[in-house]
């Protein structure tokens, strides 16, 4: 199913030379959007014109959201094909290189494009969505080359907003891992899915202990794209993969409950997507993502508040809450990441309401002990419109999640600092190597203004492509 829709939804670039011969035009509308005006050419033409009051203030950020803008306003004009001046979208003071802008208007112009319609009847009039932009003016190789790359980001990325998107029962562990399979079909990366008795041989007990309250079985996702050869130590990325969080036995309130938790597994899309992203591009580099897949629910066989489970590390974890379920099943994955001997780790999570409330909905947290980790990590958030912000990771946070019948207990003493506690937690799992976390709850769906639909927004695929790039 995915991959039809990611059909429908790619864009037709083409490139000419020519500008079109300037005609007379009317103005016919002033849209609720004050800079957005409409005019039709003598021709018959739309003409949208987007306004940018003040150029001099234009910034990266800016920029992301004039690309968007021209999408949703030619989606509003009901525009199927566009056709566009690149130059307009220079602007020089930003010091950005052609390939470098193409590139990001080819990611931003993919994402606001995007509706989620999986499960839509196809209007008799198709979609309403841009299906065709020419680009005119400039059409030298490194621009071509940049809307080619960030094309395939942008497909990435709603791909990953696709996944977070489905029902809880249409993305269960077992269908997670299918879909991961399916994502890497025909490229170089490898998959390989752990199931239940596999899980339990490795003695995850965290995983095992969570997915206990579900008929739905774990699944254990293994993504290993070897681009640089078996020498070259891999960067980790362990993605957060819970189908559908109710909370467990402490089952969340009703509200929160149908708020947005079959997107729990957002981090763990981002991971499978962003590895299968650095395999299309070729990057010389080695990525190995893991994604543990449970689903947490309240039955007869789940896992209590009290319960003492016995960690793939041999720590004991002692349950305070079984809606802290996400730290449980990422500790065993970071475990097991240790046998690659990574030079990093990534992982990405919707951990903690904690960290939106601290944040709004505009930013990622991110926490970790390597300061130069956390600078990269600002830089590429800056540089990919994934925005991170970090949060500390002192020592004195460990005390507070010190166990008393465990080792160490998967809550916190106070009600004060949620999203630290969740990472103080990881970190006890994750001492063997440089690691960053990145708690992406705040970043779990798309907010006002941002021009992109309702729903997931495919947090922070865009940024860890530029790490695996860079690093
Ligand atoms: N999946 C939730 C966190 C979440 C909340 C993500 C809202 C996205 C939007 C997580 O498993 C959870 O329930 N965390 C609890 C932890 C608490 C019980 C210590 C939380 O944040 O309240
Ligand atoms: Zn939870
Ligand atoms: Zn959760």
């Amino acid at each position: 199913m995915a991959d039809s829709i990611r059909r429908i939804m790619k864009i037709k670039f083409t490139f000419s030379g020519k500008l079109p011969k300037e005609r007379n035009k009317t103005l016919v509308s002033i849209t609720k959007e004050k800079d957005v005006l409409v005019y039709i050419s003598a021709s018959g033409q739309k003409i949208i014109s987007l306004s940018v009051p003040e150029p001099e203030k234009m910034d990266r950020r800016k920029l992301i959201l004039l690309a968007r803008q021209v999408i949703t306003s030619a989606k509003a004009g009901k525009i199927k094909k566009l056709v566009i001046t690149f130059s307009d979208f220079v602007f020089s003071h930003l010091k950005m290189k052609p390939g470098e802008i193409a590139e990001l208007l080819a990611t931003n112009f993919e994402m606001a494009n995007f509706e989620f319609v999986k499960y839509k009847t196809l209007p008799p009039e198709g979609w309403n969505l841009v299906e065709e932009i020419v680009m005119v003016g400039e059409n030298s190789p490194e621009i071509k080359k940049g809307f080619l790359v960030g094309q395939v980001i942008g497909e990435e990325v709603n791909a990953c907003r696709i996944l977070s998107n489905t029902p809880g029962g249409d993305m269960t562990p077992k269908l997670l891992a299918e879909e991961a399979r399916k994502a890497a079909r025909g490229t170089k990366v490898r998959v390989r899915v752990l199931g239940r008795r596999d899980i339990q041989k490795l003695e995850m007990g965290g995983i095992s202990g969570v997915a206990r309250g579900s008929s739905e079985e774990p699944r254990f996702v293994i993504l290993e794209y070897w681009g640089s050869g078996r020498k070259e130590k891999p960067i980790v990325l362990v993605g957060k993969g819970v189908t559908f969080d109710t909370g467990g036995l402490n089952l969340k309130p009703s509200k929160y409950i149908s708020e947005g938790m079959h997107m729990d597994m957002s981090g763990g899309a981002a991971v499978i997507q962003s590895v299968v992203l650095a395999a299309k591009l070729g990057f010389r580099k080695n990525v190995v993502g893991l994604v543990p897949a449970v689903e947490n629910m309240p039955s007869g066989s789940s896992y209590r508040p009290g319960d003492i489970l016995r960690m793939m590390s041999g720590k004991t974890v002692e349950v305070g809450n079984t809606d802290a379920e996400g730290r449980i099943i990422l500790a065993d994955a970071l475990t097991y990441a240790k046998r690659y001997k990574p030079k990093l780790v990534v992982d990405v999570a919707t951990l903690t309401g904690a960290a939106e409330v601290a944040l709004g909905q505009r930013a990622s947290a991110i926490l970790t002990r390597d300061e130069k980790l956390q600078k990269l990590f600002q830089e590429l958030g800056e540089e990919s419109g994934d925005y991170v912000w970090p949060l500390p990771l002192w020592d004195e946070y460990e005390e507070d999640i010190k166990g008393t019948t465990g080792d160490i207990s998967n809550t916190g003493k106070t009600e004060y600092g949620g999203a630290i506690n969740g990472a103080i937690f990881l970190y006890q799992f994750a001492k063997d190597y440089p690691w960053i976390h990145v708690d992406m709850a705040p970043r779990m769906t798309a907010t006002e203004g941002e021009h992109l639909a309702k729903g997931a927004a495919g947090a922070p695929v865009r940024l860890l492509i530029k790490l695996l790039k860079k690093f």
